[in-house]
This record gives C-alpha cells, structure tokens and sequence, in this order.
C-alpha cells in the first residue's frame, strides 16, 4: 500500500534508478506515482495519475532522487495529490506510505498557524508540521523526529532536502536501507526486492528509527531519543532472485503453475521448529489463525485443519475484526499468523496487542525482513519466490499446505501429513500440465463471463476454498459473487436460484460429501445450472470439472480450478489480470 524508493549515488541517472524500483514497488499502489530529483541545488518533480508507463525519458541528470507510487487513502487520484509533496519554501520534498490519523486536527492547528495547503493529503500535514518545528529545532533532523511526535498512525517517509540529504523514517510501514554493491550507493525502499541486484547488504530499520544519508554515508537515529542508534546489517540473500514471466502471459498464470514447488519448499523445510510449535500449541489453551483477504482465508484453513486433525480450539480471526478478542488473549495461547508480506497493518495491531499479553506468535510470511516475521516466537518463511500478481495464488497454496503439515504434526502424524504432502505435489503438477482441463476451465469461463452473479458452495475441508475462490472471481472478473456454506444454502440464498443462475460446488469424498448433493439437488431444483468441481461427475451438474480424490488433502488440489477459472475469466473479460483495479498487494494502512 504505497511504496517509497530512494537512491542516493554516484550515478547520474538517479531519477531512472528511483523509476524502476517503482516499478518493481508498483504491487503497492499503482494509482499515481511521482518522482523529486536533485537537479543542482534545487529539487525537481515529475509526477503523474495513472500507471507507472513502461519507460521514461528526459528525467534531468541527478544522483539523489526519491519516488513514490500511490494507492489513494487521502484526496482522489489526481497529479496534485501525488507524491512528494513540496515544503512551503522548496526546501525538501517528502513521501508516505501510511496514513496520518490524526491528520484533521493537525492540519486545523496549521491553517491557524498561517501554513497554506494545496493537496487533500494527509502527507501535505507532515510536510508542513516538520516545516512548522524546524523553525524552533536545533536542525533538520529533529524537525523531522520530533513531527513524529505528534503524529498518530502507521506512517513512513522518505524526503530530500535541496542540500542533497535524503532522510528515511519509520513508524509502522516498512522501510529498509540497502548498501550498493558500487561503493557510494545507497537505496531506500519499501521491500528488498525493489533494489535486490543491485545492493550487498540490507539494513532493515526498526519502527521509530530514522536514517539519515549525507555525503555517502548513513546513520540511524531514535525517533524517541535523538540518539544514534546501533543497527544489524544483513547480506542480501535474494540479490539473484528473478523475477520474469518465464514464458507465461501473466504472473498471475506462472504463479498458479508453481504450487507444486511451494509445497515442495513447506515439506522440505526443517521439521524442527515445526514440532516445537506443534508442541507448543498441545498445550494452548486457545489456538488463534489471523490473517486479511486471502491469507483470512489461510488462516480460517489452518484453524479448521487444527480442528480436525490437532483436536484444537482453533478459531480463525480477519485482521480488521479482530480487535474484539484482543482482551481474550492469555499467555496460554498461541497465535497463528499467515502473511505474504509479513506487513498487513490489521494483522499487525492484532500481534501487538497479542505481544503485550505474553500470547506466543507463529508466523508463515513470505517476504523476507518484515515486521511479523520479526515480531514472531516461529517465524516460519514460505520460500516460494516473490509473488509479483496482486491476486495471491501460489501463497494460499502454501499456507493451508503448511497448516495442514502443522496440524498433522499435532496430531503426532508428521511423516505421514509430508507423506501426503508429497503425493499432492505430484498430482498437482498433472493437473497443471493435463490439456483437457485447460481446455476444460477455458470454455467454462467463456459460459460464465456474462454473468452478472456466480455462487460457490463448500462445506467442511471445501468452505475455505470456495471462500477463496469467491475472493480469485471478484478480483479478477469484477462479477458479483458469493460464497456460502452449502448447508445454509437453504436458509437464505435459494430465493435467488432460477434459471440462469450459475453456482460452483465444491465437493470431496468425505463425510460430509451426502449433504452437499442435497444443496446440489436444492439448486437444480430451482432451474439454476451446477457446476461440479469433485472426483466423480453427477447426473445433476450442468458442467463437471473433475479433480483426483486425495483424501486429507484434497481441498488444497480444487483450489487449482478455481483460481484457474478466475485467471481465464480476467483474460476473457481483458481485465487488467496482474493488478486488478483499486487493490493494493500489500496493506499497510488500517
Ligand atoms: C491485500 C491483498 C491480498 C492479501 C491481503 C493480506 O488485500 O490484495 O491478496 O491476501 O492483503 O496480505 P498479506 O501480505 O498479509 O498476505
């Protein structure tokens, strides 16, 4: 949700440099972009609505620059509203990713100050407030820390002033600090894998920490204290990391193709801290999975598989409404975090209140160096490469792969949940390399791309995954549809089944397998047409899509058709596959 860059060097096409990372950052927000360049002793800027073009020309020469792209919380998508944002005087320019919450009042204070404001941002209020103390601050620096002060929210900045200073600082939002493999170079962005080529090592900054570079060199400052603080460089471990289509028309179908890999790298990892955790959560009390968007729906997986095969009291929590339980978290209990960026701010509020109780964390995330890997007791990693699609796909594979191993190992089965694990792997691939199934989820888009509303029934190991597969059809067709359990089906949206209408049924051979015909029946009853995503065809589904019977595991294999069904009606439609419109791949604000 907004990502910031910033290059401070020795080449002269700074401002090209701070465009691409954007481009690399544009996962975040790719509703308007800016970039500021020093351009001798004054500062430049370039911004723009709209999505970061593919290339730039005539940027002036500079080697300091700093760059934002937006994803819009505060004032519409306007040139105007894009970042940076320029002091009264030109002084410096500034950019957020996050939101000032208390930013009405600041601003009334401001206007009585005199201070004059031309955007309908939040960040304008920063930039003004560190103009406001740095009439009475003793320098730059403590300007800007002591505006922080003041500041209530998640907000991270990065700013440059026209003497060349480029100052990062960090409350809640990521921010990380990377050295140039050439010497002098040195990059601020929002993730690692913005300026991962280029840089040897990583400093990730801490929350309420600022880092000042001047004349190549960098020092990091408490927010609270003024004082310099120590910090812990890291090599980058990822600087090889590609990160291309490999031949595939969009991430988000190359994606899709590696979830036999991602569940390769769950059960191949050490099984050490696994058990510990499985231990560890043998004796909770309560067992809580959060997670927002897809990953609520990992996390709703994970807690069911707890259910099921660890006999936990499991319950899954979504990050924005989580806050309700907050004063039911004990130190007997455990907390079960799955995140692709290890940065949801939802999630992360709910860990700081779970953190304060002495509550343990268990974390699965898959960017390297975030806030909830650090905050973790288990910081487990999904090691599945960068997923670049805004539409999480192969980490919802991961996640509910590697629950599902958890509650095995609770259970005291570790071998036989990899066993199964490994089989799953194998039959996905089949899958994903069959024809007939392609040709298959093709034609079955091209029936339901003029709907207007599309149901999805599951129950018991399949609810989640319809769920999900709700979330893959919304996001990539921008059709209305909903998902329910198959046995509430009855008690509210039957009076919407008629001819026309289109609803997909997950179904398993389980126990619960009897129950959801029943809803099938139900449905076809009412003149709605079926489709069957299930092992074996029934007389009473309109369109069967059939996947292999996998027991335990079977859930995680029909989330393939679904995703596979959205990705094909999102090329069907000429939807933007890869950024759908108005989401944001990393949430960082509340
Ligand atoms: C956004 C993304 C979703 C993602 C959610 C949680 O809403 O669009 O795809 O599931 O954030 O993100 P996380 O990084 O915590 O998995």
């Amino acid at each position: 949700m907004c990502g910031i860059f910033g290059y401070f060097g020795k080449k002269e096409n700074a401002g090209e440099i701070v465009f691409h990372g954007l481009r690399r950052l544009d996962y975040r927000g790719y509703d308007s972009w800016g970039i500021g360049m020093l351009d001798g002793d004054s500062i430049v800027v370039t911004k723009q609505a709209g999505k970061i073009p593919q290339t730039i020309t005539s940027l002036p020469t500079s080697s300091i620059a700093i760059g934002h792209t937006r994803w819009a919380t505060h004032g519409g998508v306007t040139k105007n509203n894009a970042h940076p944002h320029f002091a009264t005087d030109h002084s410096f320019i500034l950019a957020q990713n996050g939101i000032v919450e208390n930013y009405q009042s600041l601003k009334q204070k401001l206007q009585k100050k005199g201070y004059a404001f031309s955007t309908e941002t939040d960040t304008e209020v920063i930039v003004r407030l560190i103009e406001d103390k740095n009439k009475r601050a003793n320098n730059f620096i403590d300007a800007v820390r002591t505006a922080f002060h003041d500041l209530t929210g998640r907000n991270t900045i990065v700013l440059l002033t026209k003497d060349g200073t480029v100052i990062g600082a960090r409350n809640g939002s990521p921010l990380v600090l990377g050295i140039g493999k050439s010497k002098g170079e040195l990059f601020l962005s929002s993730d690692i894998l913005s300026f991962a080529p280029y840089v040897e090592k990583t400093v990730v900054l801490e929350n309420q920490q600022i880092v000042e570079i001047t004349n190549n060199k960098f020092r990091i400052i408490s927010i609270n204290t003024g004082k310099q603080e120590k910090y812990r460089t890291e090599k980058n471990t990822i600087s090889n990391t590609r990160v291309d289509k490999d031949g595939f028309d969009h991430f988000m179908l190359k994606e899709i193709y590696e979830s036999p890999f991602v569940i390769e790298q769950i059960y191949n990892q050490d099984a050490r801290m696994l058990k510990q955790l499985a231990l560890k959560i043998k004796h909770a009390k309560h067992v809580y999975a959060i997670g927002s968007g897809t990953a609520g729906a990992a996390a709703a997986q994970i807690a069911y598989y707890l259910r099921i095969y660890g006999s936990m009291h499991a319950v899954s929590l979504i990050g924005a409404e989580a806050s309700d339980y907050y004063h039911l978290f004990t130190k007997d209990d455990v907390i079960i975090a799955p995140s692709q960026s290890g940065e949801t701010a939802d999630v992360l509020e709910a860990l700081e209140h779970a953190r304060s109780k002495k509550t343990k964390i268990a974390s699965l995330v898959n960017m390297p160096g975030s806030m909830i890997t650090r905050m973790s007791d288990y910081p487990f990693m999904s090691m599945a490469g960068p997923e670049i699609c805004v539409m999480s796909t192969k980490i919802f594979v991961s996640q509910i792969a590697w629950g599902y191993l958890l509650a095995k190992t609770v259970q005291g089965n570790y071998s036989e949940g990899k066993r199964n694990l490994q089989s799953l792997a194998r039959v996905m691939s089949d899958y994903l390399h069959s024809k007939n199934v392609l040709t298959q989820i093709k034609s079955l888009a091209d029936r339901l791309k003029q709907s207007k509303h599309i149901f999805l029934l599951g129950k018991a190991q399949n609810l989640q995954i319809v769920k999900e597969g709700m979330v893959k059809l919304v996001e990539g067709s921008y059709i209305h549809a909903h998902a329910l359990p198959a046995g509430d089906l009855k008690h509210y949206a039957i009076t919407l089944m008629e001819p026309g209408v289109s609803v997909i049924v997950v179904i398993s051979n389980d126990e619960v397998k009897e129950d959801v015909l029943n809803a099938v029946n139900e449905v076809n009853a009412r003149g709605a047409s079926v489709i069957g995503i299930s092992p074996a065809n029934h007389e009473r589904f309109t369109f069967h899509l059939q996947v292999s019977d996998l027991g335990e595991t079977s859930a995680i294999l029909t989330i393939l058709p679904l995703q596979l069904l959205a990705y094909y009606l999102a090329v069907a439609l000429g939807n933007n596959v890869d950024k759908p419109r108005n989401i944001a791949k990393s949430v960082t604000v509340k």
